[in-house]
């Protein structure tokens, strides 16, 4: 017989049913269950299926298997079980047996009083739940001290596999990151192509302009991101040329007709417009808008000056007319004699304070190129009546009125000069022709562009 109560129980043999009821009804309003059997050999079948008995309370006269008998097999089945005797007073040489060999922690004398043996079961009760609550608090504690031992002894291969996975991890976005970088300056780049593969004067502008302008920038210490956007912009500076004609492009800014004139004064507006739906290029859309901006504010197409042009349009407009000066010098000395052209154009066109940081930037970029043995000679700019038989052309030549007449590199023979002086006498040339002549040394020689044989 068993009634329903709480997660522990209570087992109680005695094999005369009237003293089983009499026990049944005391316990009836326990919170734990009650089991009864009538023998011990019923009890032991019992207590095998039974989990949580709290209590075994046994009659010690029993026929068969008697009660320090059973207590002392029930110890196997059940052994955090609290045992009890039940037993007359003369069962005293059992009892103490019981109590030896039996495990039982306590007998109770027949008759009972209700009262005593209830509170006598209660305590029972009792004790067992705190020896499980100690057991299992023991366990709690014995596996985190498991853990804990084996995460110390662990920790460091952890420490390690992790910061392996992080570095890892962080290379991976790093590489990302620059992938993308690659990426968007690769878009840039092919953007900025598309009008230096139409401007046959200078293949590399947009390139050099960047590499000008970044070299500024970063000698002024402007911030990383400032510089991003001035390399960004440099790149694009000229995207606007678009719009105008092979020829237009072909010839000096100050020969063009009126109406590429025209599309050359619309060239920073149609820039920043062509690049205005990307949001993350608007900031270099400025730059380019005001790229031909000057310090005296007669520039376009804002007319914006002093230090209302952003810094970084003044950076890219001075690397700008550097790039474009480049163009008419070859040989050793070609940057010294750019940046003395440009050099008189300080306080009108560029802010006095950006000209300093212009001239190691121009040396680092161009003296390679200038220094290489094709290049080893002095420019010089003369009259068409001043060609000689031997001279070597330093540029492509074109007419007045844009017409390709010779290329660049082309030595100068008597027909093509006398061509040329017949051509010249019928469409007048502004600013004479480049011509090449070998120097003893390579050493710079200041010369202006305008001095002639
Ligand atoms: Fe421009
Ligand atoms: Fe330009």
């Amino acid at each position: 017989m068993t009634t329903m109560h709480d997660d522990v129980s209570v087992l109680i043999v005695d094999d005369e049913p009237n003293v089983l009821n009499s026990l049944l009804r005391l316990l009836r309003r326990d919170t734990f269950s009650v089991s009864s059997a009538a023998s011990g050999q019923e009890a032991l079948e019992k207590l095998a299926g039974l989990k949580n008995v709290a209590l075994i309370l046994s009659d010690q006269r029993m026929p068969g298997m008697n009660g320090s008998e059973f207590l002392h097999k029930s110890q196997a089945v059940s052994p955090d079980s609290i045992r009890m005797l039940l037993t007359g007073f003369s069962d005293i040489q059992d009892t103490v047996k019981a109590m030896n060999e039996g495990g039982a922690t306590r007998y109770i004398a027949k008759p009972w009083q209700d009262d005593e043996l209830l509170q006598t079961i209660h305590d029972g009760v009792a004790r067992y739940r705190l020896q499980q609550e100690n057991y299992h608090q023991q366990e709690v504690i014995k596996t985190q001290n498991e853990e804990l031992q084996s995460w110390n002894s662990n920790l460091k291969e952890r420490v390690l596999v992790q910061t392996t996975q992080i570095r890892k991890q962080l290379e991976e976005l790093q590489q990302m990151s620059l992938r993308q970088e690659e990426k968007y300056y690769g878009v840039i780049a092919a953007l900025a192509a598309l009008i230096d593969l139409r401007d046959t004067r200078s293949r590399l502008h947009a390139a050099n302009t960047a590499a000008l302008s970044v070299s500024i920038a970063t000698s002024m210490r402007l911030p990383k991101k400032d510089v991003e956007t001035i390399r960004t912009a440099a790149l694009l500076h000229d995207i606007g040329k678009n719009a105008m004609s092979d020829v237009a492009l072909a010839i000096d800014e100050d020969d063009l007709v009126e109406e590429d004139r025209r599309h050359f004064y619309e060239h920073p507006v149609l820039g920043q417009t062509a690049i205005d739906t990307i949001e993350e290029l608007r900031p270099a859309g400025i730059l380019i808008r005001h790229h031909h901006e000057r310090f005296d504010g007669s520039g376009f197409p804002d007319g914006l000056a002093g230090d209302a042009i952003p810094p970084g349009a003044a950076i890219i407009a001075l690397a700008d007319r550097c790039d474009r000066e480049m163009n008419f010098h070859r040989g050793v000395n070609a940057v010294d004699m750019a940046l003395e052209e440009l050099s008189a154009q300080i306080g009108s066109s560029f802010p006095p304070e950006l000209f300093p940081y212009l001239s190691q930037a121009a040396h680092d970029l161009y003296d390679s190129r200038c220094k290489n043995s094709s290049d080893a000679f002095t420019e010089l700019n003369i009259d068409p009546s001043k060609l000689l038989v031997g001279m070597i052309l330093t540029r492509d030549l074109f007419s007045a009125s844009g017409l390709f007449l010779l290329g660049n590199g082309t030595e100068l023979n008597y027909d093509n000069i006398c061509s040329l002086q017949r051509i010249f006498a019928l469409d007048p040339l502004r600013g004479g022709i480049h011509v090449g002549i070998a120097t003893a040394d390579h050493r710079p020689i200041h010369k202006k562009k305008e001095q002639t044989l």
